[in-house]
């Protein structure tokens, strides 16, 4: 058995195949993906832990399904991303780190919770009354895709169009597309590079109190202006896309272990637990600098590894019980869901905060929410877990 990208078990359903390469296999070569699985927590800790021998650079490239034809269409942009700060190692890491960090201090995170409150409530005052909905497409994507374009800088009237081409990209890298759809979502892809280009340099001309503005303030210092590009591509891409996905995952999961509304004593734990127990990100690739063995298996130097947060987060040696729903468990944080280390997601504190107001806003205004019966159906994706539809009541 293997892991298989196009089949729905690989997202939906992969913990009995997880637990058995844990067990008998916790270094898996994958043919399928054409790396290395860790599987185990503490190996996958211990990775992370060393960007040394496992290393970041180019590990966000994992576009090997593109065809030729479509490399050549994207030409420079074929090497997707080689200078975004997820995608690089120190000491490129390390100041981009820094750049990026300014905007998300502990201050301006808090700053964002009223805001991100407003536009759940503004979202459901227009919903509401309907009494039903399809959760991921009308309830779980809008005030994340509001607060990120707002935070990012980009204009209220451009917001559609941001988020048709996030979610293209997405496709276009993350999962595997026939030939001819292929060079369509390419052609929409460098549309969007395009777009952020002259969101860039619109605010070089006329700095705003955005991200953008702070970003291009330090092209030529402490930034070039490729890296600029990339880093709001991609936070655009984290805004519009992880948060909804965890978010649908996490109602999806409360629905069914009958725990809604979620108590508010609880919507910490509540949110730790759902991102444990059914995360959106499923793992991170690495590139194995050096010969490494582990476990008896010998990974040769130039491998790609992926270290499966998934199965780390379901690890019985760390967490007990890991297949049930614990509101109570005392290490749920436990879980590697932002990553580990010097990569550690950035926006991981604004994450958990639009998580906790979106389940505390919905609990509120929908106390009644409940699932329609029916079929649940994931994303095809290497790295993501998400749902394409979550048809609900209230
Ligand atoms: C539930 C939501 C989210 C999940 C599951 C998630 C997951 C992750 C993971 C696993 C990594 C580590 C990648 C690696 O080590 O290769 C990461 C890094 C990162 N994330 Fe997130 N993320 C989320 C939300 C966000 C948000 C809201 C933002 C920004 C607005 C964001 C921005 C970033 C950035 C910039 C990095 C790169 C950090 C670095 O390389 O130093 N993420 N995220």
């Amino acid at each position: 058995m293997d892991f298989d990208v196009s089949s729905d078990w690989h997202v939906a359903d992969p913990y009995g195949f997880l637990r058995r390469l844990r067990r008998e296999h916790p270094v898996f070569r994958s043919e399928h993906l054409g790396a290395y699985v860790l599987t185990r927590h503490a190996d996958v800790r211990a990775a992370y832990g060393d960007p040394g021998r496992f290393s970041s650079e180019g590990s966000l490239t994992i576009s090997r399904s593109l065809t030729e034809q479509t490399r050549e269409k994207l030409g420079e942009h074929g090497s997707f991303l080689s200078s975004f700060v997820a995608n690089v190692d120190p000491p490129d890491h390390t100041r981009l780190r820094r750049s990026v960090s300014r905007a998300f201090t502990p201050r301006a995170v808090a700053a964002m919770e009223q805001r991100f409150r407003e536009l759940n409530e503004d979202l459901l005052d227009r919903i509401e009354a309907r009494g039903e909905a399809d959760f991921v497409r009308d309830l779980g994507h809008e005030p994340s895709v509001k607060l990120t374009a707002r935070f990012i800088g980009v204009p209220e009237a451009d917001e559609a169009f941001v988020r048709a081409h996030v979610k293209d990209w997405f496709q276009l890298f993350l999962s595997p597309q026939p030939a001819e759809r292929q060079l369509v979502l390419a052609d929409s892809f460098l549309e969007y590079l395009d777009y952020v280009d002259r969101l860039v340099a619109a605010r070089a001309r006329e700095p705003r109190d955005d991200f953008t503005s702070l970003m291009t303030g330090l092209i030529g210092k402490e930034l070039s202006h490729r890296e600029v590009v990339e880093l709001i591509s991609t936070i655009l891409l984290g805004g519009n896309d992880t948060v909804p996905n965890q978010l649908g995952n996490s109602v999806l999961r409360l629905l069914r272990e009958g725990i809604w509304p979620v108590p508010p004593d609880k919507l910490t734990a509540a949110v730790e637990e759902c991102m444990r127990i059914d995360g959106a990100s499923l793992g991170s690739f690495r590139y194995a600098t050096a010969d490494i063995s582990l476990h008896g298996v010998s990974i040769p130097a130039g491998s790609l590894v992926l270290l499966s947060t998934d199965s780390a987060a379901h690890d019985e040696a760390v967490f007990a019980h890991p297949d049930t729903f614990d509101l109570d468990r005392p290490n749920a944080d436990g879980h590697m869901v932002f990553g580990y280390g010097i990569h550690f997601c950035v926006g991981a504190a604004l994450g958990r905060l639009q998580l906790r107001t979106a389940l505390e806003v919905l609990g509120q205004r929908l106390p009644g929410l409940r699932l329609v019966p029916g079929p649940v159906v994931y994303r095809k994706s290497i790295v993501g877990r998400g749902l394409t539809e979550l048809p609900v009541k209230w």
